[in-house]
């Protein structure tokens, strides 16, 4: 890590869905300690989990940025409503940066943003068709004989090994979009070294898009095999 300002992490991730656990971060938060290291935790997919709760990166140490979003939980994606958790040391710098890029999120957002803390019950719904959606997708990407997953801990993403299938999953994007009509991302667009082997599939839709949308991609998947 010599050299290395700070490191960002994930967790639940994004394209993967994957968790770290409370280990995994200590050490990760150790390892920026011993190399000067600013640690930025993303934690925007917290709330969205299925066999186990996510770990916040605050739970195994206080010397850590924490950035977290209305987006995904809250389902405010669009409304650029957001908040930081920082080392009380650098909450001046932090401000001083944040002026100069924007005076305050917008009243309409700050207003949505307090109403949407008491939709609790909505909300948890919504975590109800995700683990439904996430079920579906899975046993369909295995009938499609795409078993080289990712572990989708959380968020509402799986991540797709698709290297028996082709070296350019861009191409293979473009082929699920115009003959099954689905649209997936290639894991170019967040790995530009491995990602031409890999496929994102999103399941945040409802649970007839996700059903319909999983059936067309296993009759894609059996027909080109
Ligand atoms: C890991 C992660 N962080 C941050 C964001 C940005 O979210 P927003 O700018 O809507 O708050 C996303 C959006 O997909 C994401 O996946």
């Amino acid at each position: 890590m010599a050299g290395l300002d700070g490191l960002i992490v994930a967790s639940p991730a994004n394209p993967t869905g994957t968790m770290l656990d409370a280990g995994e971060l200590r050490a990760l938060s150790e390892a920026c300690r011993v190399a000067d290291a600013a640690l930025i935790s993303d934690e925007i997919y917290h709330g969205i989990g299925y066999d186990r709760r996510a770990v916040s990166a605050l739970e195994v140490t206080d010397d850590v940025y924490v950035v977290n979003s209305f987006s995904k939980y809250f389902s405010m994606t669009g409304w650029r409503v957001g908040w930081m958790v920082v080392p009380p040391d650098h909450v001046r710098q932090v401000e001083r940066l944040a002026q100069n890029m924007f005076i305050c999120a917008p009243h309409a957002s700050q207003a949505l943003a307090l109403a949407a803390m008491d939709c609790t019950e909505e909300l948890n719904g919504h975590l109800d068709v995700y683990a439904r959606n996430r079920t579906v997708l899975l046993d369909g990407l295995a009938r499609a004989g795409l078993t080289r997953i990712a572990p989708a801990d959380g968020a509402f993403y799986v991540y797709a090994d698709v290297s028996h299938l082709t070296d350019d999953a861009l191409a293979l994007s473009q082929e699920i979009l115009a003959d099954a009509g689905v649209a997936v991302t290639p894991g170019l667009d967040f790995d530009p070294h491995a990602g031409h082997h890999w496929l994102r599939f999103s399941y945040a839709q409802g649970a007839e898009a996700i059903a319909e949308g999983t059936a067309r991609l296993v009759r894609f998947f059996e027909a080109r095999r």
